[in-house]
């Protein structure tokens, strides 16, 4: 099994290249099959969620093969239109997929996403849209049977800003004859860039960052070569990590727009944050104070994939925070295991309240998800001593290395294979 070893108390100082945004590229990679072409995606982090989208391709009969700066996928041999149980169950937002199968094949056939460590993933939305633009959806007994052999254009709502539901409809509406306007649509920068490939691939979307999207259904869509947008969450990760060890660190190609409120509240922190186009300068040369209370929320409210880490670089700051988890019912699974640490932290219902500490202390300590992992990183760099940091497979669905990063900016942390049986 591997793991991570990380030393703490060693400051920061450094420059690491931001990854390509995860959130963006497997998106993009379900929008691919629309051009039935050959698209080259540059900056495509190589990360095991993107590793399940192009088993998913290639179960299509679609290919996909690595380059030295990109991906390049070639969807004009499609030859399928089903996703297999075990993929599905392998990566929860291929869900995805759906929409852009649905407008290239007429039909689908997809299991349920299950759940996840974060709790329930519904669909809900995703496919009341889709039942709307004219698809035919028998979803009973756990599998997707989907009929579509015309999608129409038309008004749809959301009843939430829902990230996949927005971007699934994005790419049915791009099959569909007409005009299709989506309101109430999720604002992330990663559904600008989806609308941004979309356009380089000839279609005709608008309004993405705004709550309302426009799509004129029925272009022929054409293959690309495009650079994805800069990981905003790996860029909130590595922040973090400089202000839980202190020290420097400069984050090129982070855009501080679009983690303005990560940024905001780690200068209330005590950070010193510059930044430019051409990246994000972060100082922290004393210890952090608490912040005001921390609510997730839709963009461009704090984003719930920030949560953990922002609260790990608070654990050893004067005074307590108050995190509000409003997204997922089950996003602090990572507090039991930063209480090992010796962290101060209780939690009721969507509320934790974090008591900055003295001290933390490296221990063993297991990634319960994605993000939770990553903040075990992060609260480990400001640990006494060693921690052993298991279960790592969460931390590779989204980070390209971390450790390289980390040790990168002069972290102590080391990647081991061991026999160890991780309980
Ligand atoms: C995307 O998930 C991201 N994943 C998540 O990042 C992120 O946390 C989330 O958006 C919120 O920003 C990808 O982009 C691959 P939602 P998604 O649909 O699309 C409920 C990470 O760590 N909902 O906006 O699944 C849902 O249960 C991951 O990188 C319905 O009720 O998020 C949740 O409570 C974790 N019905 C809320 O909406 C639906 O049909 C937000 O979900 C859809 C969603």
């Amino acid at each position: 099994m591997s793991q991570l070893l990380v030393r703490g108390r060693s400051r920061l100082d450094g420059e690491v290249m931001v990854q390509g945004a995860k959130n963006s590229v497997l998106p993009i990679l379900a929008a691919t099959l629309l051009t039935g072409d050959q698209v080259k995606l540059r900056g495509c982090p190589r990360l095991r969620d993107v590793d399940a989208s192009i088993r998913i391709l290639q179960g299509l009969g679609c290919n996909a093969s690595w380059e030295a700066d990109g991906l390049v996928v070639d969807t004009a041999g499609l030859r399928g239109c089903a996703v297999s149980d075990m993929l599905m169950r392998e990566m929860r937002s291929s869900a995805i997929f759906l929409g852009a199968i649905l407008a290239r094949c007429g039909r689908a056939e997809l299991s349920y996403p299950g759940g996840c460590e974060l709790g329930p993933r519904p669909i809900d939305l995703h496919l009341a849209g889709l039942r709307d633009l004219g698809a035919e959806i028998d979803d009973t007994g756990g599998h997707l049977h989907c009929r579509a052999s015309h999608l129409r254009g038309t008004n749809l709502v959301l009843s939430l800003p829902s990230v996949g539901a927005t971007e699934n409809l994005m790419l049915a509406a791009c099959g569909a004859e007409g005009v299709t306007s989506i309101a109430n649509a999720a604002r992330e920068p990663e559904i600008v860039d989806l609308q941004n490939f979309l356009n380089a691939c000839g279609a005709k979307v608008s309004g993405a960052g705004t709550s309302t999207i426009t799509v004129e259904g029925g272009q022929r869509l054409h293959g690309c070569d495009y650079a994805v947008m800069p990981d905003r969450i790996a860029a909130a990760t590595y922040l973090c990590a400089v202000a839980s060890a202190g020290g420097r660190a400069f984050l090129r190609g982070a855009r501080e727009a679009h983690l303005a409120t990560v940024t905001a509240l780690l200068r209330e922190a005590g950070c010193v944050i510059t930044s430019d186009a051409a990246g994000i300068v972060c100082v922290c040369e004393k210890r952090l104070k608490a912040v005001r209370p921390v609510r997730t929320a839709p963009y461009p409210g704090f984003p719930t994939d920030a949560q953990a880490v922002l609260m790990a670089a608070l654990l050893r700051s004067r005074g307590a925070t108050v995190f509000e988890e409003n997204i997922f019912e089950n996003r602090y699974r990572h507090v039991d295991e930063l209480i090992r640490m010796g962290a101060d932290i209780q939690v009721s219902g969507r509320v934790a309240v974090v008591s900055g500490t003295d001290t933390l202390y490296g221990a063993a300590v297991r990634c319960t998800d994605l993000r939770g992992g990553a903040a075990l990183c992060v609260a480990a760099l400001a640990a006494e001593g060693e921690s052993r940091i298991m279960r790592i497979g969460h931390i590779d669905r989204g980070y390209e290395n971390l450790e390289r990063d980390l040790s990168t900016l002069g972290a102590d942390i080391v990647r081991v294979e061991t026999e160890q049986i991780e309980g």
